[in-house]
């Protein structure tokens, strides 16, 4: 791939789990929590999904097996080199801090928040790393009180590898359209922070038919097709709520291209034009006044996280344009099968998918691989 090799590839979209993370699901006995089984050559298992917590199975194969890839930099760094990342953006991965009591939510949170920055802060300043950069997304106490989430808006501006924060779908609990949110919405619209949104709860099993068909078919549907419609669903709610109205600045990322956001806005934006409870149409409730268009193009960023050639078009097609959608890995999820090593097939597949979807146009290509994450999050590589 010649366009590639004087540009720098930029992924937005990688997770870890700091062993202070590790170490606080190591302590736990329900969703989400890490399962030690009591073979010692045994790796953990990650059990963080509901889904995953099926009574039917023994604890040794709930989950997924929780190895050093998950935790460790060097692995980031090894993975990085293997598929030619010259930058990563680290995000804490799901369940983030949802979970924790309010009264721990802040110290734990600027304790991992201190800890990503002084990794990538270690990893730029030395000559052993030089051509991989680490800069990463900030996690939010969102189970804590508002004011301390507003406070760790502010204390990450102070540090300067942190590009945004990484947040899921359930806010303070009752969405992201929960009015509870406006000083939160208001501290990120005014430091410039923007949000990495990621899906966690995916849709309940009965939308799938039921547990015993999740439980044949393990992570399919609540990876391909829960996470995308979480994302959707949360996205069209806070765009319904007239969050955008209210705060025309505020900027999301959006997992996985929007989930099924692009394919769907035309019919959001009909729906809302028969809706006849919104005062525009003469009905009571006040309805957005900006259209999801306007709104995709001016404060939505997406990933290409889609693995497929319609997906990314239709992201590029509803961002307005490919200067809004930034290649992303989801490492270390999706690991190969095979033996270690070589490359990733989820990696791969995503590259082969921006390189056919935009095959005679090598200056998008390399926006959408590197470019515009620099642009976008200022990054200095
Ligand atoms: N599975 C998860 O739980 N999280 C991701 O980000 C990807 C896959
Ligand atoms: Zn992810």
């Amino acid at each position: 791939m010649s366009s590639t090799s004087t540009s720098p590839i930029v992924d937005i979209h990688t997770h870890m789990y700091p062993p202070s993370y590790i170490s606080l699901l190591s302590k736990r006995t329900t969703v989400p929590y890490i399962y030690q089984p009591s073979d010692p050559t045994a790796d953990p298992r990650l059990i963080i999904l509901e889904s995953d917590d099926d009574p039917s199975k023994p604890k040794e194969s709930r989950g997924r097996p929780v190895d050093s890839t998950y935790s460790s930099f060097d692995k980031k760094r090894e993975f990085m080199s293997i598929h030619g990342i010259s930058c990563s953006v680290i995000s804490l991965a799901n369940p983030w801090l949802d979970f924790l009591d309010p009264e721990i939510a802040l110290s734990t949170a600027v304790a991992i928040n201190d800890d990503l920055e002084n990794e990538c802060a270690k990893n730029n300043s030395s000559s052993e790393h030089q051509g991989l950069k680490l800069y990463a997304f900030g996690t939010l106490p969102l189970s804590a009180p508002a004011k301390d989430i507003v406070s760790e808006i502010h204390r990450l501006k102070f540090l300067p590898h942190m590009k945004g924060v990484i947040m899921g779908t359930t806010g303070l609990g009752q969405g992201l359209d929960d009015p509870a949110l406006n000083d939160v919405y208001a501290a990120l619209a005014s430091t410039g922070t923007i949000v990495f949104l990621h899906p966690h709860y995916g849709l309940p099993a009965e939308a799938f038919g039921g547990p015993s068909v999740v439980s044949k078919t393990g992570h399919v549907l609540p990876l391909a097709l829960g996470f995308p419609l979480e994302t959707t669903i949360a996205v069209s709610r806070m765009y319904l709520a007239g969050v955008w109205d209210q705060h025309p600045k505020l900027e999301f990322l959006l997992a996985h291209s929007g989930g099924t956001l692009p394919f769907l806005a035309g019919r959001l934006e009909s729906c809302v034009a028969h809706e006849r409870e919104f005062i525009a149409n003469g009905g009571k409730t006040q309805g957005p006044e900006r259209s999801i268009w306007d709104v995709l193009q001016n404060n939505i960023y997406l990933d290409a996280v889609i693995y497929g050639k319609p997906g990314l078009k239709a992201a590029i097609e509803a961002a307005g344009s490919v200067d809004r959608v930034m290649f992303g890995t989801d490492h270390p999820f999706f690991p190969p099968l095979g033996e270690e090593g070589g490359k990733w097939l989820s990696v791969e597949s995503n590259k082969t998918v921006i390189n056919g979807a935009l095959s005679q146009d090598d200056q998008s290509i390399k926006k959408i691989l590197g470019g515009n994450a620099v642009r976008v999050l200022g990054l200095e590589l």
